[in-house]
């Protein structure tokens, strides 16, 4: 079969409010290959995070087809790692525990040595080597966030989520944690579909960009990032990335209604 591995097809939804139906979503075509990385971009409150809940099969859409590995999503999968812009850790339970946590709900066939050995070889993977054993609150933002990226992955999910995962961090540090994703997806490959609001993050980490409109949300725009290996922060400034910037902040101005221009073809 030759269904990408993601594969969202005119994606309706509507959330039933006190005020009647809220459309959130309308027309939405997010299509992922397996071991793609897709960025979302668009305003705020269009639908972004809702997307992510139908994904992940919290929520039926209420028109439209959403695949996952070839089947329907019916239903909530344990087949997906999510981590968000605030990662919930339980300060009770070590790093290297809350890290462990997804295995003991999703079936593993490793052993409890295997799980631990994987556990341990992800957080050295994010530079979390020796912090094993310290609580959540004895750790930065920046590597409580490294430790929820590697408890995202700890089941190998067929795909990874992440909402706006690098939002409360401060700049540096988000260059730092998008380095990390880099050496993540080499090491442990993945399906990924981040939301942002950082467009230099989109171009950086994705190998494609949808842009969605205003509430309620289509796919406004789609650009593809080709790569040649493995990407520098330098390639941030070169003037291809100041094009590509340039093209995407045009599309959020024009899916805030703020731009009169029609959307272009890529
Ligand atoms: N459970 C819900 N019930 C009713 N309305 C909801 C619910 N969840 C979200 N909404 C509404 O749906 C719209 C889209 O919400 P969503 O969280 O998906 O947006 P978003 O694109 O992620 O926004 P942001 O960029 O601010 O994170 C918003 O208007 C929000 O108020
Ligand atoms: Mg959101």
């Amino acid at each position: 079969m030759n269904r990408p591995l993601i594969d969202i097809k005119g994606v309706y939804h509507a959330y039933q409010t006190e005020d009647g139906p809220l459309p959130v979503l309308n027309g939405l075509d997010v299509s992922v290959p397996e071991g793609g990385f897709v960025a979302v971009v668009g305003p705020s409150g269009c639908g972004k995070s809702t997307l992510t809940r139908l994904i992940a099969g919290l929520m039926k859409p209420d028109a439209g087809e959403m695949w996952l590995h070839g089947e329907r999503v019916t239903s909530p999968r344990s087949t997906v790692g999510m981590a968000f812009q605030n990662p919930v850790l339980l300060e009770w339970r070590s790093i290297l525990k809350n890290v462990m946590l997804p295995l003991e709900i999703v079936p593993t066939k490793l052993t409890k040595s295997e799980q631990e050995e994987r556990a341990r070889r992800l957080l050295a993977l994010v530079g979390l080597e020796g912090f094993e054993d310290k609580r959540p609150s004895e750790l930065s933002g920046g590597m409580r966030q490294r430790a929820s990226l590697c408890r995202a992955l700890i089941h190998q999910p067929d795909v990874l989520i992440l909402d706006e995962p690098f939002g409360a961090l401060d700049a540096f540090t988000r260059e730092d944690l998008w380095q990390t994703m880099h050496a993540l997806k080499a090491e442990e490959p993945f399906t990924g579909v981040m939301i942002t609001h950082d467009l230099r993050e989109s171009i950086f980490l994705a190998d494609q960009v949808v842009v969605l409109s205003g509430r309620p949300a289509r796919t406004q725009y789609v650009m593809d990032v080709p790569t040649d290996g493995r990407r520098k922060l330098d390639d941030l400034y070169t003037p291809d990335a100041a094009e590509r910037l340039n093209i995407l902040r045009h599309q959020i101005e024009i899916a805030q209604g703020r731009s009169p221009v029609e959307t272009e073809a890529a």
